[in-house]
């Protein structure tokens, strides 16, 4: 947003009652500032009116039709002053402005956060919506006194749609703009394929890798061309498995993506057995769920034990040759490699391996209309 309407903003008054009193955070499209009314704080949300992305009015309504815990009640939407406004209950720091403070977060904290993330999730698919741009600047913590500073809360509902069980593509159409964000975008979002309800926790389980390592193999990758770099990112999630992402970590996070990864299109996802994986895992590590997270320690000397550990993948900082963690020499792929033939490749071995597993599901089902016959 200009920097001119931006000064303007503090002590300017909204729909006759809301007074702007503060910033709070600048988005792709929009302002986020601190109101005041009647003593009472709220967070407003302000798109330009002039420009052509308006997400503001589905995100209102899509905030409307979720209202529920976790998720910020609205006061008030509309027009005024020339922008499009979105007064909601208000919220404390993002899950990435914490991230920060801490460098990184403990297993405990880790597993408090994504059992509140997949609760928030399982409500939001319960009512038919995806919320498709999961990141941890998307998950807020409360604020006293008009939140509890405990509890997360799921934000940006501007780009969540229902999801439609009709509108499966499996033409990928690399030409389609990714929605989402592409560090944590799934596999198939990155492909271009229609998302869906395993879309949204594989992106949970990237936002949770990199809470607990402080990086994600994908990072660091650049191109000036925005598609390519896109391609890129795409097929090094293609290349890294789930246990070298995980690699390291409790084997449940394993379980987690092998989980996700496999679940078809239309799926309704486990949710029970998912936060059930967080919950042994604070079980081994002998914690408990007391929403005491890392930065409620009064002692900060909480060892993070995952924070400097690796991926089993090549990154790009490794050389050629370079032996992983383990000092095993794992094969590693190889450098300077065509990033858009590889994809192409891998595009073409997955419509492959549909086309034959399509086949091979008509064959069964031929054979066992056959078999009703008899
Ligand atoms: N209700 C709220 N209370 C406090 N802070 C908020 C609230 N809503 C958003 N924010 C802050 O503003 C940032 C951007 O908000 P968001 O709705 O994600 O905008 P964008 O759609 O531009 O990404 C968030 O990451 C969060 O830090
Ligand atoms: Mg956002």
């Amino acid at each position: 947003m200009d920097d001119e309407v931006k000064a303007n903003l503090i002590d300017k008054i909204f729909f006759k009652k809301y007074r702007c009193i503060e910033y709070i955070a600048e988005g792709s499209f929009s302002l986020i500032v601190k109101v005041e009314y009647n003593n009472q704080y709220y967070a407003m949300k302000l798109e330009d009116i002039r420009k052509k992305h308006n997400l503001l009015s589905n995100e209102a309504s899509m905030m409307i039709f979720l209202k529920g815990p976790n998720i910020p009640y609205i006061t008030i939407y509309g027009s005024s002053g020339g922008f499009n406004l979105l007064t909601m209950q208000l919220l404390g720091n993002n899950l990435q402005t914490m991230f920060e403070r801490e460098g990184s977060f403990s297993l405990k904290t880790v597993c408090l956060l994504a059992f509140q993330m997949l609760s928030v999730i399982e409500h939001i698919h319960n009512k038919g919506v995806i919320h498709r741009d999961i990141k941890p600047e998307n998950f807020v913590l409360g604020k006293e006194p008009e939140s509890n500073p405990k509890y997360l809360y799921l934000i940006d509902f501007g780009l969540s749609k229902f999801f439609d069980k009709n509108s499966f593509n499996d033409i990928i159409t690399n030409k389609k703009n990714l929605t989402g964000t592409p560090r944590y975008a799934s596999i198939n979002a990155q492909r271009g394929l229609e998302q869906s309800m395993r879309d949204d926790l594989e992106s949970i389980g990237y936002v949770l890798i990199y809470f607990l390592k402080g990086k994600l193999p994908w990072m660091g990758i650049n191109d000036r061309d925005q598609i390519q770099k896109n391609k890129k990112i795409c097929v090094r999630k293609i290349e890294t498995s789930s246990s070298d992402l995980c690699y390291g970590l409790p084997k449940e996070f394993v379980e987690y993506f092998d989980y996700c990864k496999n679940l078809e299109f239309e799926q309704k996802p486990d949710y029970s057995m998912l936060k059930e994986l967080f919950m042994k895992i604070l079980k081994t590590e002998k914690e408990r769920f007391d929403y005491v997270y890392d930065w409620n320690e009064v002692e900060k000397n909480k060892i993070k034990k995952y924070n400097h550990l690796d991926f089993y993948c090549r990154s790009d900082e490794l050389g050629e040759n370079n032996i992983n963690q383990t000092g095993d020499n794992r094969p590693i792929v190889v450098q300077g490699m065509d990033y858009s033939e590889m994809l192409d490749k891998i595009e073409n071995d997955i419509n492959n391996k549909n086309k034959k597993d399509k086949k091979e599901k008509e064959n069964e089902e031929k054979k066992s209309k056959f078999c009703c016959i008899f």
